[in-house]
């Protein structure tokens, strides 16, 4: 009999649709699934939402070439229209519609939906992400991450690939612990601290070793060289490295938009099931990594904005932070005094 995991992704379905999305009888559920996407999911996820009582559409539809406004000549306008209308909204496509203007749309008032990107996972992602995962203990962990994050002024990023960037923090701004999606707006799927430091205090050099992640043909799994991205406040005025660094480097000119090239983010990757596997959703969950996004700003990190035609996201494994001179990661590994037993109890 072949492996399906059709057992364990039931349970997962479950857990996501009833716990982390808090789905209600009576609510519209709207599943989205490009054609590079995993049917197997969407229907699973279909069918709990069901028989919770929820009032269900999966859009299955071909895949865009590019992600976010780029994808939007490719829509169907029954999707564009679908989306701003429901009550949840759950994204499996590969080419996603974050940032979209549908996706813009829904997230202001008054259609308010709760929204969770699930971006490219498929079963066994699906499973390893939220299958076997205390939810109780990396809430906890997520949050004193969060506290302890919020203290943090000045902040510094190496890595072993070269990366030493530093920049400052502004108390005013929020810093997102992805887990539960019970309120509207935007959400992502656990094991992901995210925050916009001050734009203009950020400089240094940011090396992607990891993955690299443009949308169309600069989707750069598994990268063969880094990608050294050189940033002066906040702007990377510099992209070097082998052929996929050229390769970025002709996508984001090709899209014409000045704003590509300005910081919009930052995340620490804390997810204990995550591996590298060629998924941006999973790569940067990788426990341990920090992920910098370029391009548009989304409206949840409350910083001044940066609107660009698309975004772009880049990771660099085994992180070492400080903030305010204490060291919170060594090379991928929890050492703030604060966070080390609550790693553990997650197997960390
Ligand atoms: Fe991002």
């Amino acid at each position: 009999m072949p492996t399906t995991l059709n057992l364990e992704l039931a349970t997962v379905a479950y857990k996501v649709v009833r716990d982390i999305m808090a789905v209600k009888k009576g609510e519209s559920v709207l599943i989205t699934v490009d054609s590079a996407g995993c049917w197997t999911v969407a229907e699973e996820l279909a069918k709990i939402a069901e028989s919770l009582g929820a009032r269900v559409m999966v859009a299955y539809h071909s895949t865009p070439v590019g992600v976010g406004k780029v994808a939007e000549p490719y829509l169907p306008d029954s999707l564009k229209a679908a989306i701003p209308q429901t009550d949840v909204w759950l994204e499996l496509n590969t080419q996603w519609l974050g940032y979209s203007a549908p996706y813009e749309e829904a997230l202001v008032p008054p259609n308010r939906v709760r929204y969770l990107c699930l971006c490219g996972l498929d079963v066994e992602r699906m499973v390893r992400f939220f299958g076997r995962l205390d939810l109780k203990a990396q809430d906890e962990f997520q949050n004193k991450v969060v506290e302890v994050t919020r203290r943090a002024r000045q902040m510094r990023i190496v890595t072993p690939a070269g990366t030493d960037v530093s920049f400052e923090n502004d108390p005013k701004r929020p810093v997102l612990s992805e887990l539960w999606c019970h309120t509207p707006g935007a959400h992502f799927p656990l094991g992901q601290i995210a925050w916009a430091p001050i734009e203009e205090s950020i400089n240094g050099d940011i090396v992607f070793d990891g993955s690299f992640y443009a949308g169309g043909p600069a989707d750069l799994p598994s990268l063969r060289e880094p990608i050294t991205f050189h940033v002066k406040k906040g702007v990377c005025v510099e992209i070097n490295g082998g052929e996929e660094a050229k390769l970025a480097r002709q996508w984001l000119d090709s899209l014409n938009d000045p704003g590509m090239y300005h910081e919009a983010h930052l995340c620490y990757g804390f997810n204990p099931g995550a591996k590298p596997s060629g998924i941006c959703v999973e790569d940067e969950r990788i426990w341990g990594v920090t992920e910098w996004g370029f391009g548009h700003q989304g409206i949840q990190f409350k910083a001044d904005g940066v609107s660009a035609v698309s975004h772009l996201d880049g990771i660099c494994l085994n992180s070492s932070v400080w903030q305010d001179g204490e060291q919170v990661l060594n090379e991928g590994q929890v050492v703030h005094p604060e966070l080390v037993e609550l790693a553990r109890k997650l197997g960390k």
